[in-house]
């Protein structure tokens, strides 16, 4: 019932904020989009079409950090033994960044926020900067997140992520994918409790505020953008 509520509440408050027609739905919709869930829930996997659907550049705090990581920058430095423990890295570390990012000029109509903001921290400081229109969260099982973690793959070229299983890299790059540091049985225990513990409370936070919309991410990967699809259409009325 609470689910129901919640999509309801947050469909009507986001319809009035995006009262356009269908062709429009990449250029007006104004305001950033965060991507939420646990970690291994599909957030990367589901970014490049939410991203082509809306026209919002993704920026995922995870790979600006990995980046930074190896290139070695002082900000890398001090993440990298949060990130290898499977810690989150200190809020001021993170607000920062996110801060100089929403400055920049493609920032403007905003951004595909994925992994951000994952402390009522982050989310009272991003609230004070940008305007949140939706909150989309993959809703996964710890135990179906430890397999899809396990077996990640991404393109060391692309940036593409795959799964060993679930979404087998073609033949032409299986050669080069590489296995992310952090995604190991040990490590990605310490990422769930970090997230249930901090991370979890936000989902009533951004229901408050009628912007959640939750969605079942325990179905295959075209099934799971299908619906956030649907609901993202449906919020800038666009399938009408
Ligand atoms: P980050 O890189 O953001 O990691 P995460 O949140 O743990 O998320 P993931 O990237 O692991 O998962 P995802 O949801 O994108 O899943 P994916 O699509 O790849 O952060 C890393 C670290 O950086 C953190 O631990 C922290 O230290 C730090 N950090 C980052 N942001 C921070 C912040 N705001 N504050 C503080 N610290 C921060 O999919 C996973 C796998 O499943 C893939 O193999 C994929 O092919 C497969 N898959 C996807 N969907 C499906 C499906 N529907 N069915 C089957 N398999 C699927």
């Amino acid at each position: 019932m609470g689910r129901i509520r919640t999509l309801v509440v947050g469909a009507e408050q986001a319809l009035m904020r995006f009262p356009y027609g269908p062709d429009r739905l990449a250029r007006v919709v104004t305001g950033s989009i965060v991507l939420f869930g646990p970690p291994g829930a599909g957030k990367g996997t589901q970014a490049a079409r939410i991203s082509s659907l809306t026209g919002k550049p993704q920026v995922s705090t995870g790979d600006m950090l990995r980046t930074a990581v190896a290139t070695n920058s002082d900000l890398g430095m001090e993440a990298k033994e949060y990130m290898d423990a499977g810690l989150l890295v200190p809020d001021e570390v993170i607000i920062g960044l996110i801060s100089q990012r929403l400055q920049q000029p493609d920032a403007k109509s905003g951004l595909l926020l994925d992994g951000y903001p994952r402390t009522i921290v982050q989310a009272e400081s991003l609230e004070k900067i940008e305007l949140v229109v939706a909150v989309i969260s993959i809703e996964v099982p710890d135990d179906a997140i430890v397999r899809r973690i396990v077996g990640r793959r991404m393109d060391s070229e692309t940036g593409q992520i795959y799964h060993v299983e679930f979404n087998p890299p073609p033949k032409e790059v299986a050669d080069r994918v590489v296995q992310r540091k952090d995604d190991n049985e040990e490590t990605v225990r310490s990422r769930l409790s970090a997230y249930h513990e901090q991370t979890a409370p936000l989902a009533e936070w951004y229901s408050d505020r009628g912007v959640l919309l939750r969605i079942d991410g325990d179905r295959g990967i075209d099934d799971v953008g299908d619906s956030i699809e649907s609901v993202l259409l449906k919020l800038s009325g666009a399938d009408a």
